[in-house]
């Protein structure tokens, strides 16, 4: 009989996908607070190793398992922390969780759209410090969403479930993408521009993209200049998309309405900028963080793990 295979979880798997794993195969966890030389020393002999937004992988964590590495299994659908050029170098597969986070994520940039807004971030900070002294018709003013035109820029799965959950806001929606999109062209009435012209017309400004070398700082002082004066800027998809000083000025100076973010560059260290910065709703990285969500994200990786390690095809492999 041929010894157990090892499943080293970097961080934390949720039980509803370490329990799968744990039938089969001999499973170590590095913990939340493991350190990097701790992760490194983890993978060691490792058929699979369980990552997430937090873990980098590249050469030094692969040539650490050494050669029987079969799969990384991403607990996240983003993968710009996998670097996939030295996954396919060791003929490691790489696998990520798409579709069953959608609709948390894509509820989640709704919910940030409003908060961004109405203020609703520093309405209930204040409240909560004691500051609210009455109904005042002056203050905790905010931009009303309805009739708003909707920008959507990366019209994946989650770009389109925000764009079906805005239609009740909608007085029309502008998208960015590579390939057009059919569906929410007949069903939603969206328009497919260039960038430029997004950010000039757009009321709501979501960015719903991969962070790739070509779409760091999509948002910068430039971008951020071409956009309306009350315009709202959500982002759920990373914090590379953004150059953060950048926006922090924009709301500063007033050149931009709000902001609502749930995703930082070098995360989880803040930018003091950001924290800073009016009318801003930040939340700390949990768009796919519902109790549906990050449990079936976490059967998907155990899924993905099993299927690799019994010479199967993955159900959810990264493409490319
Ligand atoms: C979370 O950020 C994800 O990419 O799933």
């Amino acid at each position: 009989m041929s010894a157990t295979k090892r499943v080293a979880i970097a961080r934390l798997l949720l039980p509803a996908g370490r329990d799968l794993l744990t039938e089969e195969f001999e499973v170590t966890d590095g913990g939340l607070v493991s350190t990097r030389a701790e992760v490194l020393e983890l993978v060691q002999g490792a058929s699979a190793i369980v990552t997430d937004p937090a873990v980098p992988v590249d050469a030094e964590l692969l040539d650490a398992a050494g050669d029987q590495l079969e799969v990384v299994a991403n607990y996240a659908v983003g993968f710009d922390n996998i670097d996939l050029k030295a996954c396919r170098e060791r003929g490691v597969v790489a696998t990520n969780t798409p579709d069953v986070l959608t609709n948390a994520t894509a509820e989640l940039a709704v919910g940030l759209t409003i908060a961004a807004a109405r203020n609703t971030s520093d309405a209930e900070r204040r409240m909560r410090a004691g500051e609210w002294t009455g109904w005042d018709p002056a203050d905790y003013l905010g931009f009303e969403l309805s009739g708003a035109t909707i920008g959507v820029v990366g019209m994946g799965r989650i770009g389109q479930r925000y764009a079906e959950l805005m239609q009740g806001f909608a007085g029309g929606f502008l998208y960015v993408s590579r390939q057009p999109k059919e569906l929410v062209e007949v069903k939603l009435g969206a328009r497919k521009v260039e960038l430029e012209v997004l950010l000039a017309e757009s009321d709501v400004v979501s960015l719903h993209l991969p962070a790739t070398p070509e779409n760091h700082h999509i948002i910068n002082a430039r971008s951020l200049a071409m956009m309306k004066e009350t315009a709202i800027l959500v982002n759920t998809g990373r914090g590379g998309l953004v150059d953060s000083d950048a926006l922090a000025a924009a709301l500063e100076t007033g050149q931009i309405g709000a902001a609502g973010l749930d995703v930082y560059e070098g995360e989880p260290a803040l930018p003091e900028s950001l924290l800073k910065a009016p009318r801003t709703a930040l939340l700390p990285h949990i768009g796919s963080a519902t109790f549906k969500s990050r449990d079936d994200m976490a059967r998907l990786v155990a899924r993905n793990v099993i299927a690799v390690l019994s010479g199967e095809e993955p159900p959810t492999p990264i493409p490319g």
